[in-house]
């Protein structure tokens, strides 16, 4: 066998596995009893991600535009408030053009290591490429889960080293609700006192604003949404009949947390043949798909007292209320 054989065969197993693991989590989500749910993660396909990508340029969802605007804002400031030397690593790389601002004003006292952290391999690798040429910066790529590599990054590092964590975007309020805590106080026990975090997170807005932001007009929201069971049938070869199902966006007020479903217009019988699994929705039944918290500014101050974090500093943005909160381990 050749060596093209043989990772032909890698990639053929490895999708062979996603694929099991795909149809396991679809299957025990629309196999629910009560509320029917699908996991977010699988949003994210070659046309979930280039959704997302247009979602984040339209001018309803001012979410990404203000967590850049903040950041570059804020880059120098944040510089003078991290003790040197230090080491960066983010949780999810994102593009990199948001830690671009981060890194460079980081890097003008000092050469900075950086590390993101990613379970998409493409995710990482074009990271890699958008931030390789900032000078003075080393970009090491970890695969991995978010904890795991921050357990990895955290081993290596030197005596008198910092540790800069980035959680950037506001996915922290994707968690489910006491998730959010959970979570960093596990970031929390991998640092020592004096490392930081800092924490991207969306903040509570007019009605109308929120309800535009994950519900525009052109459809570009329904359609990412809807994208989820466009990708059960082409990859579990399902016959969800995308014109009989809805988006749907609401605002719970007693989580403050938008919500995301999908609605079915009619009782209807879908089959997911991969997943050996059929299953039946009544006329307005909803699947559930992601929901998305809207912090208050005194409410992430309560958050990092609670995962052991002193919130040393707050930026936030005036055109559309996100906020950057600076976390430092105490
Ligand atoms: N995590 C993003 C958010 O909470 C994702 C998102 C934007 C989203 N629009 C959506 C998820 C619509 C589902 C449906 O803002």
């Amino acid at each position: 066998m050749s060596m093209l054989d043989f990772d032909v065969l890698v990639t053929e197993q490895e999708q062979a596995c996603t694929t099991r693991q795909f149809a396991e989590d679809i299957r025990a989500g629309l196999d629910r009893t009560g509320q029917k749910e699908l996991p977010s993660k699988y949003f994210y396909d070659a046309v979930g991600s280039a959704l997302f990508e247009t979602i984040s340029v339209m001018p309803e969802y001012g979410l990404t535009r203000a967590d850049e605007r903040v950041l570059r804002r804020h880059a120098g400031d944040l510089a003078e408030l991290v003790a040197a030397p230090v080491i960066v690593c983010e949780l999810g790389s994102g593009s990199g053009k948001k830690t671009r601002w981060i890194l460079e004003a980081l890097s003008r006292r000092e050469r900075v290591f950086y590390y993101p952290i990613e379970i998409s391999a493409s995710a990482l690798a074009s990271c890699e490429r958008e931030l390789a040429q900032v000078d003075g910066v080393s970009v090491l790529g970890i695969e991995s889960e978010y904890l795991d590599g921050l357990s990895e990054v955290a081993a290596k590092r030197k005596k008198g080293t910092h540790l800069l964590v980035l959680f950037l975007g506001s996915t922290i309020g994707n968690f489910d609700s006491g998730a959010d805590r959970r979570f960093l106080q596990s970031v929390r026990q991998t640092l020592i006192p004096g490392d930081s975090l800092l924490l991207g997170a969306d903040l509570v807005k007019p009605l109308d604003q929120l309800l535009a932001a994950y519900d525009d007009p052109a459809g570009v929201t329904a359609a990412f949404n809807l994208n989820l069971l466009a990708r059960i049938n082409r990859e579990l070869d399902a016959d969800f009949n995308l014109r009989q199902f809805e988006h749907v966006a609401r605002f719970n007020g007693s989580t403050s947390s938008i919500e995301m479903h999908l609605r079915s217009k009619k009782q209807q019988t879908v089959t997911i043949a991969r997943a050996e699994f059929m299953v039946q929705f009544r006329e307005g039944e909803t699947i559930w798909t992601e929901s998305s918290h809207k912090y208050s500014a005194d409410e992430l101050k309560t958050v990092a007292a609670a995962s052991g974090f002193d919130c040393k500093e707050q930026w936030i943005d005036q055109d559309w209320q996100f906020s950057e909160s600076l976390f430092i381990a105490c």
